[in-house]
């Protein structure tokens, strides 16, 4: 069955950063075929801050790389802005991801024989574009990396290697910015500074940020939680409160919020860093 696609451009696209009619995403076939994604229909607004969260494997990750054109989708059709990504050439592609779409994934896929500097600015060598050297001084400060910058990954700690990725994503200042998880591994201080980055980016530049996150306190930063179960988005709540998104969380099947590190909600915090109520 194919559902009415709206005309990208006569839906005031402008305001549209990202957009999925349809967008099914299938693993496996037969019996053992998982439904990542069913037929998920979503705009995600610029210029604005939109978490998306869900129990552990709703969708959340797939949902992100196909948005930004890094899967291929089973069935549907994507756009970044307007245009068309789905159907789009590899070469296509990979120029539209290098020029507007910074990532930030759930595993840092960091470049083990480059420097944390050199982690940084690789989409941009790749691009044979020289980086903004303000803007990047300013990223690499903010993440405190700057007297990390001559480390390998493996000589770094998980939260270092995590803001290595964060400034990576955010160095070239693309439009929209894809992070999966980005303060997973951080401790509470140093992930509501890449939050307070990601707010700025969004507020003082115009950028358009997705994060995936299972905390409740890091959706509070975000101006529209999207929550995903079985592949679909079921609900959504514009300027959430980590109070509202954890009682959301808990109505899904099984209370199932995984507890992921230290909540950056500080009214949700508990002495020993789980979330209130998890005990
Ligand atoms: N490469 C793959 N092959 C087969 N199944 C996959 C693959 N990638 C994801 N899946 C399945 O698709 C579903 C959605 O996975 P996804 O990674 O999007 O979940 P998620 O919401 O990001 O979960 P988490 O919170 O644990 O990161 C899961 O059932 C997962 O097992
Ligand atoms: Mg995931």
């Amino acid at each position: 069955m194919s559902t009415p696609v709206p005309v990208p451009g006569r839906a005031s696209s402008g305001g549209i950063a990202a957009r999925a009619r349809g967008l099914t995403k299938a693993y496996g076939s037969g019996e053992t075929a998982v439904l990542a994604l069913d037929a998920v229909d979503v705009d995600i607004a610029r210029g604005r801050f939109t978490a998306v969260m869900g129990p552990s494997g709703s969708g959340k990750s797939t949902l992100m790389h196909c948005l930004a054109g890094l899967d291929t989708v089973s069935a549907g059709r994507v756009w970044i802005g307007d245009t068309e990504i789905t159907g789009l050439r590899d070469r296509e592609l990979t120029r539209l991801r290098r020029d507007r779409i910074g990532f930030m994934f759930q595993s840092f896929n960091l470049i083990p024989t480059l420097n944390a500097l050199e982690n940084i600015t690789l989409p941009m060598d790749i691009a044979g574009r020289g980086p903004d050297a303000a803007w990047l001084d300013q990223v690499i400060d903010t993440l405190g990396l700057r007297n990390r910058l001559t480390h390998r990954p493996s000589e770094l700690s998980g939260g270092q290697q995590q803001r290595v990725a964060c400034a990576r994503a955010l160095a070239s200042r693309p439009e929209l910015i894809f992070a999966d998880e980005p303060t997973g591994n951080l401790d509470s201080r140093a992930g509501l500074e890449v939050l307070g980055f990601l707010r700025d980016a969004v507020d003082n530049l115009g950028q358009t940020v997705v994060m995936v996150t299972h905390d409740p306190g890091a959706a509070a930063h975000s101006d529209l939680v999207l929550y995903l179960a079985d592949g679909r988005i079921v609900d959504e709540r514009e300027h959430p409160t980590a109070e509202a998104v954890l009682e959301r969380m808990r109505l899904f099947a099984g209370g199932a919020t995984r507890a992921a590190g230290p909540s950056l909600g500080t009214p949700l915090r508990g002495g020993d860093g789980t979330a209130v109520g998890e005990a």
